[in-house]
């Protein structure tokens, strides 16, 4: 019998091996697209903590791996603006760049990150997320590659997190109203 998810998980929407499936084939669509040129991954942390891991060992491709702390969400609402919380930042001039995040929603950060990389002079940008949430207006920015695209509800799990909880859980899955309910109280 499977383990029981935790119980502050109402619905778990992609088990562990259904990530890895769709990991493997991201790897093998990259590797593809790339053949022949050497690439940076900029990984977004934490978010893209293990996403990231599971897919570099299936891109069978010369990389350099940079990994940027941006913060720009509090709680359940993004807020749109970006911070780096180191200074020294990969050189990223001449490069194909591929930034990898957890999850693409209202693509605010993701389009602060996106201009950050551009205005450094790649030789192309390109950005991969392991969800992208469906919602009634389109992203502020898009991606290339995309392993699941989901309903509007607060996931955790593989990365994710709810005020920097759950992010060990190894599978998606959406966090109960009273857990949420819980953390905007503590
Ligand atoms: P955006 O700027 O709205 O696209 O938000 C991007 C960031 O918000 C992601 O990198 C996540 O850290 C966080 N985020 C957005 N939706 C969720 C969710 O459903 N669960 C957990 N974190 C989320
Ligand atoms: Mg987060």
């Amino acid at each position: 019998m499977a383990d029981m998810p935790h119980p502050d998980i109402g619905e778990v929407l992609f088990s562990e091996a259904e990530m890895l499936n769709r990991i493997a084939a991201i790897g093998a669509a990259v590797t593809r697209d790339y053949a022949g040129k050497e690439l940076t991954v900029v990984a977004i942390l934490n978010g893209s903590l293990l996403f990231a891991a599971d897919l570099l060992r299936r891109v069978n491709l010369p990389l350099q791996v940079d990994a940027w702390s941006v913060s720009s969400y509090h709680g359940t609402e993004s807020s749109g603006t970006i911070r780096f919380r180191q200074s020294q930042l990969a050189d990223l001039h001449g490069r194909h760049v591929l930034i990898v995040d957890d999850i693409l929603d209202t693509g605010l950060t993701l389009k602060a990150v996106r201009a950050h990389v551009e205005s450094q002079g790649p030789l192309s940008t390109k950005l991969c997320v392991m969800l992208k949430k469906i919602r009634a207006t389109a992203p502020a920015t898009e991606a290339d590659y995309v392993g699941f695209e989901i309903p509007d509800k607060f996931v955790v799990g593989y990365g994710l997190d709810y005020n920097e909880n759950y992010r060990n859980l190894p599978y998606i899955g959406v966090l109960t109203g009273e857990a949420i309910a819980r953390g905007r109280t503590a």
